[in-house]
């Protein structure tokens, strides 16, 4: 089997902006053809001149794809990291991250995280006798005092779905006293707006299906390494484990990363210009996003992040009857779990996303039953203010 180190990225521009680099990274115009776009790659396996030597340096899709490589090394290149590994979705990418830990380990996790990761840590992986404890990440105090044994610290910010913030830098100065790592879900911001490896994190998850991806139409996950002596080890679960993603995948979000800075710049505008519409709205609770300057976590996004991101949640006084009335009213919002795609969705997280985490957790952690997300899309802002203001009237 030969090993990733045959495969050479192509060169990155190191002076180039984000807009830029996410338009060009991660393939070169075809030498053969000139294709400006990586061709979709659809084979599963790859000619050999003699037992051991691969024509191409490629010998099984599973273990290597021309497609899945140009999709890796543009993920690298725009987190600032030294590979990427892409997988079938967000969840196959935690997964395999977690292959590299052994029985005994400890994860200390935000205790604000996607519902699905916390029941991967809760059903899957304590069965194979990896622990993990759940903290508030976004305590400076909590992160400067990790337990001794701490092998993984994962954060998710902003989270998932309260829109907590945790100070990257915290969280890496709090790990590395204790010899720990740090793995970082950044599918909320999008490497366009926050890159942890320039925070020191070693690892960066997404789930491509939201921003990256951005037009809701297809599911993948990625983790990028801060460390080249993480590469190996990584590739080695991801094809031990067959948990990559398909070429034609990996194009589709290649091609969706090529847009996100423009995406995300209009993302950004409704959400903060929704959020200041939601708090003077008389029957609105709460409103949480990080643009607002009475946030907590306001000044950590302001140090962190290039923009304050598309998601914002808001508690309706009523509880689950009131919620879902809204959410059943509203008639661009569409009512849908997933986020970080053009259309703009609406969700509550307590029956739905959120729905694995036991209800006591869950109200202990603020996820009130007439929590609702929106994911805020790209449509234009007075028909998103509109058609929410008439639901809520009604
Ligand atoms: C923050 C976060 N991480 C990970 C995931 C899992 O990703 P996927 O659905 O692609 O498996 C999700 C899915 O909603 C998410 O919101």
């Amino acid at each position: 089997m030969s090993n990733p180190d045959k495969h050479v990225p192509p060169k990155r521009d190191p002076d180039a902006r984000f807009g830029t680099r996410a338009v060009h990274a991660g393939w070169e115009p075809d030498d053969r053809t000139g294709a400006i776009m990586p061709p979709v790659y659809l084979t599963s396996t790859f000619v050999q001149d003699g037992p051991g030597q691969p024509r191409g340096g490629y010998e099984y899709t599973r273990t290597q794809n021309p497609t899945r490589f140009a999709l890796q090394d543009a993920l690298a290149d725009v987190e600032g990291g030294a590979a990427a590994f892409t997988f079938a979705s967000g969840m196959a990418a935690i997964h395999t991250l977690l292959l590299t830990l052994k029985q005994g380990d400890l994860i200390v996790s935000g205790n604000d995280l996607y519902g699905g990761t916390h029941r991967l840590f809760n059903r899957i992986e304590e069965r194979f006798g990896i622990q993990v404890l759940y903290v508030d990440t976004s305590d400076p105090a909590v992160l400067a005092d990790l337990p001794a044994d701490t092998r993984l610290l994962y954060v998710e910010t902003p989270s998932n779905p309260l829109l907590a913030l945790t100070s990257l830098e915290q969280a890496v100065a709090g790990a590395r006293k204790v010899g720990a790592e740090v793995a970082v879900d950044n599918t909320f911001a999008s490497p366009a707006l926050q890159r942890p490896i320039e925070f020191g994190a070693d690892y960066v998850i997404h789930s491509t299906t939201k921003y990256i991806g951005g037009h809701s139409d297809v599911v993948g996950g990625a983790i990028v390494v801060r460390d080249e002596a993480r590469i190996d080890e990584l590739w080695f679960h991801q094809n031990a484990s067959g948990t990559a993603n398909s070429p034609f995948d990996a194009f589709l979000t290649l091609r969706g990363l090529r847009t996100l800075e423009v995406r995300m710049e209009r993302h950004c505008a409704n959400a903060s210009a929704l959020a200041e519409f939601l708090v003077e709205h008389p029957g609105v609770g709460r409103v949480l996003y990080p643009g607002l300057p009475d946030h907590p976590g306001h000044e950590i996004a302001r140090h962190q992040m290039d923009g304050f991101g598309g998601m914002l949640a808001f508690e309706v006084p009523g509880g689950v009857p009131q919620a879902t009335a809204l959410v059943k009213d509203v008639r661009i919002f569409q009512l849908a779990e997933s986020l970080g795609g053009v259309e703009s969705l609406i969700e509550l997280p307590a029956p739905m996303t959120h729905a694995s985490v036991p209800e006591e957790e869950r109200l202990a952690k603020g996820i009130a039953d007439g929590l609702v997300r929106l994911s805020v899309g790209i449509e234009n802002f007075e028909d998103l203010r509109d058609d929410l203001e008439r639901a809520l009237d009604q």
